[in-house]
């Protein structure tokens, strides 16, 4: 999960503008802000060009799997592109760890991405005439480890990604599943710290992509990257993210946690998309609680909903209660109560309960 800690990525600002129709309205002394910079976006878009990212401002914390989702088009893809430089912006600030990262020289780019940043892409990306191990290890013959050194790294990863065996197959020996399971294997070969995947899973088929989306979290309770993930399929991101930040036409619409998106969506666009979320199973206690109002936390002796709970893990337990549902936090301190009208509106997807 997102520890409160530092900041491992940050956009302030960032523009990335196809086209060549704005001139000089993109100097970095003068970058408008909030509705301002909207108007620019627009102005610059019936201009002829393309705003595919427009003043982007996120941060991004060290451990938090980050999602990008949005329609087709709507800049995901340019703004991981951004923030990896595989894509130059146009204008704006990229800190990595707090340091500008577009300051910087070539070299400094080149190992900046070679020992910190890992890649993953929907279409896999293998080199064909290359086996699984040769693929996999292939970074670090980028980086020069010895062959004895990155076989064997080669070959734990392999492991880690569920490919035992298959070592000395070739990429189309393999399904789409396993070809993207090598394409993981290979941008963890060199432990990244700011791991990217650009719709690693859609091109799978649903029950593979709910597999690999299981596999991902797995990988990420070991490790804990900073992983910046887009899709545009709503469902892949509640169910990954720690955070959503959701686009349109180029613009960071909403961000927030997917209990936040799903109870509070900013807009009817992502109202759109929440639409198809199951509310129950998103909807956290936390969320519907109303606080204690007074000092001393008090144990709760056992009988109370977790603060973490999802509304689904509540409603049996509300059926046997009546009245207001107490709620404990993880050191069974009573931390508040939900009334069950809470629970109801909640269900129906009307009061958020504010
Ligand atoms: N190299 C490019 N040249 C011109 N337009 C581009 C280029 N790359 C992306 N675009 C445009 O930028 C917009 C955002 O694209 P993209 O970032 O690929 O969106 P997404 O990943 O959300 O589908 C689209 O209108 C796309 O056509
Ligand atoms: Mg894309």
């Amino acid at each position: 999960m997102a520890g409160e800690g530092k900041t491992a990525l940050e956009c302030r600002n960032l523009w990335r503008v196809f086209g060549d129709a704005h001139g000089g309205k993109l100097a970095n002394s003068a970058l408008p802000k909030g509705d301002d910079a909207i108007r620019l976006a627009e102005e610059m878009s019936s201009a002829g060009d393309i705003v595919a990212c427009g003043d982007i401002n996120l941060k991004i914390k060290d451990g938090e799997f980050f999602v990008l989702m949005g329609l087709s088009g709507s800049g995901k893809s340019t703004l991981m592109r951004c923030m990896s430089r595989l894509t130059e912006p146009s204008a704006g600030e990229l800190l990595i760890d707090g340091e500008d990262f577009l300051g910087i020289s070539d070299q400094e780019l080149m190992e900046v991405r070679r020992r910190k940043m890992g890649m993953v892409f929907q279409h896999f990306g293998l080199f064909p005439h290359m086996s699984v191990r040769e693929n996999v290890a292939f970074p670090l013959r980028v980086q020069g480890a010895s062959e004895a050194e990155r076989n064997a790294k080669a070959d734990e990863m392999i492991t880690l990604v569920g490919l035992d065996g298959r070592e000395d197959a070739f990429p189309h020996q393999l399904s789409g599943g396993q070809k993207q399971r090598v394409g993981i294997a290979r941008s963890l070969a060199v432990d990244p710290e700011l791991w990217f995947l650009d719709e690693p899973f859609s091109a799978l088929d649903p029950l593979i992509r709910w597999q690999m989306q299981s596999e991902l979290l797995r990988l990420q309770t070991l490790f804990h990257k900073t992983i910046i993930f887009v899709t545009h399929d709503f469902m892949e991101a509640v169910r990954l993210a720690d955070r959503i930040a959701i686009m349109k036409d180029g613009l960071v619409v909403q961000v927030g946690t997917p209990e936040d998106i799903v109870l509070n969506p900013a807009t009817d666009y992502v109202a759109e998309f929440v639409k198809e979320a199951p509310r129950t199973k998103i909807i956290k206690i936390s969320q519907l609680m109303e606080p204690l109002k007074t000092g001393k936390p008090k144990k709760s002796g056992g009988e109370a909903l977790h603060c973490d709970m999802t509304l689904e893990d509540a409603l049996s337990w509300s059926a046997v209660r009546g009245g207001a549902l107490p709620v404990a936090d993880e050191d069974g301190n009573m931390i508040g109560t939900v009334p069950p009208e809470r629970l109801t509106a909640a269900l129906s997807g009307g009061d958020d309960g504010e």
